[in-house]
């Protein structure tokens, strides 16, 4: 196969001052794209301080090597801020065509220990950010009739993790928005995807301490636990989500370590009754939750698609 390339195309990459977003802007630039490295410069559990050196510092690797790419540092939790973000983008590049939307923080509290002023910022960052950022791109990618986009969920979000309530929530969100901006963009040559990555960055090193889990369940210590573990091992992944080439449209890719699955959500073929009953409920429990045969609808419509079958065949 012949090398996929990003010549003559413009991405804007968020939170890529460090960890993931780093890695993605290095290789779409590595591949010919003028990269816009946004970050904020944020702690992992966010606040109020601002650092615009980890978005310049990538930058400068990105020149070093030869590419393109300029420095932006405002924050995706603000529509201001995510404004300004695409239209520097444009003032700089003349287009956009690719949008990583990967900023994030994390709170670390199990539910009852969490309260609004630490549930509000990750919602804020993640959920709106996303919205926000994706907001003037699309409308700029609309006009043009071709865009990417690829949103950072999360395996918290999708199967749920202790203590993050709040991220999880956030991590879910992304999922159903990037389903629906799919579902919308398609006409207009947009495709919306989704990553629920893993890697070894400042984040899970904020949260998880030390390595020493890792280490003891993977049998890997030091560099060789960055090489196999570290944000370049995701990159890849997001990239191809990013690629002209890609006809995914509204998928979450799960990527980590070196491999790739597709994480996607599933309903059972369930039961039909006519007069359901709470008691046939608890009867069928364990039909309704048999996964043989299960279905992956396409939207909702495909969802209703399930009673509708039922209805006509009568099958219980
Ligand atoms: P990281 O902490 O290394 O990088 C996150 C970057 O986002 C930081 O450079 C930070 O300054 C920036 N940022 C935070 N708030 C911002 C804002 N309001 N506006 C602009 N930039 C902002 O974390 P990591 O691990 O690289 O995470 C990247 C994304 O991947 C996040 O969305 C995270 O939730 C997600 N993720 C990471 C996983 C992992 O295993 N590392 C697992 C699942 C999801």
């Amino acid at each position: 196969m012949s090398e996929l390339r990003f010549d003559g195309r413009v991405a804007l990459v968020t939170g890529a001052g460090g960890g993931l977003g780093r890695e993605h802007a290095l290789l779409l630039a590595s591949r010919g794209a003028a990269v816009m490295v946004n970050d904020l410069g944020s702690p992992t559990m966010g606040g109020q301080e601002h650092d615009p050196s980890p978005a310049e510092a990538v930058v400068e690797q990105i020149r070093v090597a030869g590419g393109t790419a300029a420095a932006n540092s405002d924050s995706v939790a603000t529509r201001g801020g995510a404004d300004s973000m695409v239209a520097d983008t444009l003032k700089e590049f003349g287009q956009l065509d690719i949008v990583i939307n990967n900023a994030g923080i994390i709170g670390n509290r199990t539910f009852l220990n969490i309260n609004e002023y630490e549930f509000e910022p990750v919602i804020d960052v993640h959920v709106k950010g996303c919205f926000f950022v994706s907001r003037p791109a699309y409308e700029h990618m609309k006009s043009v009739g071709y865009g990417r986009i690829v949103n950072t969920s999360s395996g918290s979000g999708l199967f749920g993790s202790f203590g993050q309530s709040a991220y999880a929530a956030a991590k879910a969100a992304i999922y159903g928005f990037t389903r629906t901006l799919a579902i919308e963009g398609s006409r207009y040559g947009i495709h919306v995807n989704a990553i629920a990555p893993g890697a070894l960055t400042r984040m899970t090193g904020d949260v998880l301490g030390d390595d020493g889990d890792i280490a003891n369940a993977t049998g890997l210590t030091g560099e060789d636990l960055i090489m196999q573990l570290g944000p370049q091992q995701v990159a890849p992944a997001v990239a191809y989500l990013a690629h002209e080439s890609c006809l995914l449209n509204g998928e979450t890719l799960s990527a980590s370590g070196g491999r790739v699955g597709r994480a996607f959500m599933g309903v059972t073929k369930g039961i039909y009754e006519e007069d359901l009953s709470l008691e046939s409920v608890a009867r069928r429990i364990d039909e309704i939750c048999n996964e043989d045969d299960y279905v992956v609808p396409d939207n909702v419509d495909q969802e209703m698609q399930l009673l509708l079958e039922h209805l006509h065949t009568g099958d219980t």
